[in-house]
């Protein structure tokens, strides 16, 4: 039988997981049989840790405890914010926050083996710092210092707090819980297939998620909200939207935030976030028309894709309304994916947990396509392109 060759690995089942179901055909993603639909109004990111990492939603004194060790351990070690006062400001935040969470790893104790910990207290520990690296970063690129987190703030209130200084108001710290939230698991997505392929070698937890940012960052996943940003920012007003979709789709590009592997119908979580970058754009008032222009540049993309593939199957994913939420928020274009990044260590961290519990090496193969065996040439006997002559 001839070996089936699948690169994108699309509809291959490689591994069975409890934290997240995407059921793409029907639009629906839940959280450990929790809809996410039910989650994104009612739960706060804390109560989603929980429900990942230790698999039920907490109790009321379940959530102090968690909350509690979130507080404790969000502060960074001080050779890390004085390595990341010695980066070029023009530095890229993601790779500063990979870079960084990386060297987390440097500063954790280590057992009896001389091994890291990879338990539910490091995954707490990455959840509490990865938002710390992030606002500092965003404060150190601007000349600023950084601020020292808060322990009695929400991972959503703090990170706003750590940026500005300022407790933020409440409609702004909701926006980003709801959105760390709904970015919080997706099952084997390419950065969370990342983190179990790592940790299935034994990796240490702090290398995995290291592995799981370094494939967020590009724009056909993490990297995308950035790209759809860059599109927020190039039409400008909700007018502009039909002639920028018609010209992009003309020269055989694609519209960012729109289309996903698993998604047949509209992402689930683009509705809440729609929902999300409506309220904030009556929150913040101004003339950026960030919302409008988003909604605009969804409905021309689906009359557009429609026109051109009747029955087409590309609709808004998750990043397209991150944009205009994430952008009323204050938080430059640029940091996008790190925002992705805080919201989904908790699935990360979750995964790589589930796979240390049940391990089996990763490792699949390839269909060979180069030449022959033949052999060795002397160098002598090669010609210029390193043939034999
Ligand atoms: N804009 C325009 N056309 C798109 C599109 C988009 N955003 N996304 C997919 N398509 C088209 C492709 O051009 C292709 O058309 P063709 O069959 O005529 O060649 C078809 O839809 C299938 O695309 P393909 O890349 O094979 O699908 P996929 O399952 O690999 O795509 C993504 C998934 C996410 C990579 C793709 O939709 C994409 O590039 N989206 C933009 C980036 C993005 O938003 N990423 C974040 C995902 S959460």
């Amino acid at each position: 039988m001839p070996t089936v060759v699948d690169r994108g690995l699309e509809g291959v089942v490689v591994g069975t997981t409890q934290l997240s179901n995407v059921e793409g055909a029907i639009g629906r993603l839940s959280y450990r049989g929790y809809d996410i639909d039910d989650l994104a109004p009612n739960a706060t990111f804390e109560e989603i840790v929980h429900l990942l990492l230790y698999g039920t939603l907490p109790n009321r004194h379940q959530l102090e405890m968690l909350k509690r060790e979130l507080g404790s351990c969000r502060a960074l070690p001080e050779p890390l914010l004085a390595a990341m006062q010695n980066v070029p400001k023009t530095a890229w935040p993601m790779e500063v926050l990979r870079t960084i969470v990386s060297g987390l790893g440097l500063f954790s104790p280590v057992n009896a083996q001389g091994e890291h910990v990879s338990d539910v207290h490091t995954a707490l520990e990455l959840i509490a710092k990865v938002p710390t690296v992030v606002a500092a970063w965003d404060r150190i690129r601007r000349g600023l210092e950084p601020v020292a987190p808060r322990s009695d703030l929400s991972q959503a209130g703090n990170f706003l707090y750590m940026r500005t200084g300022k407790v933020p108001h409440a409609v702004e710290e909701d926006a980003l819980d709801t959105y760390f939230v709904l970015l919080a698991d997706h099952s084997y997505n390419a950065s969370t297939f990342a983190a179990r392929v790592a940790a299935s070698t034994r990796a240490d937890m702090y290398a995995s998620v290291t592995a799981a940012m370094a494939t967020l960052q590009g724009d056909l996943h993490g990297g995308a909200a950035t790209a759809a940003f860059r599109t927020l920012t190039e039409v400008k007003t909700p007018e502009n939207a039909e002639p920028y979709v018609r010209e992009i789709l003309e020269r055989g590009k694609r519209i960012m935030g729109m289309g996903h592997r698993e998604y047949k119908v509209r992402d689930p979580r683009a509705k809440h976030l729609e929902t999300m970058a409506k309220e904030l754009a009556e929150h913040v008032g101004g003339s950026d028309r960030r919302y409008q222009t988003a909604h605009a540049i969804e409905q021309a993309s689906r009359k557009v894709l429609q026109e051109k593939k009747p029955g087409n199957a590309i609709y808004a994913n998750v990043d397209f309304y991150t944009a205009p939420v994430l952008a009323d928020l204050g938080i430059p274009g640029d940091e996008f994916t790190c925002l992705f990044a805080c919201g989904r260590i908790a699935g990360w961290t979750g995964h790589i947990l589930e796979q240390l519990a049940d391990n089996r090496l990763i490792r699949p193969q390839a269909t060979y396509e180069g030449p022959t065996a033949g052999p060795y040439v002397s160098i002598e006997q090669r010609s210029s392109n390193g043939q034999r002559g």
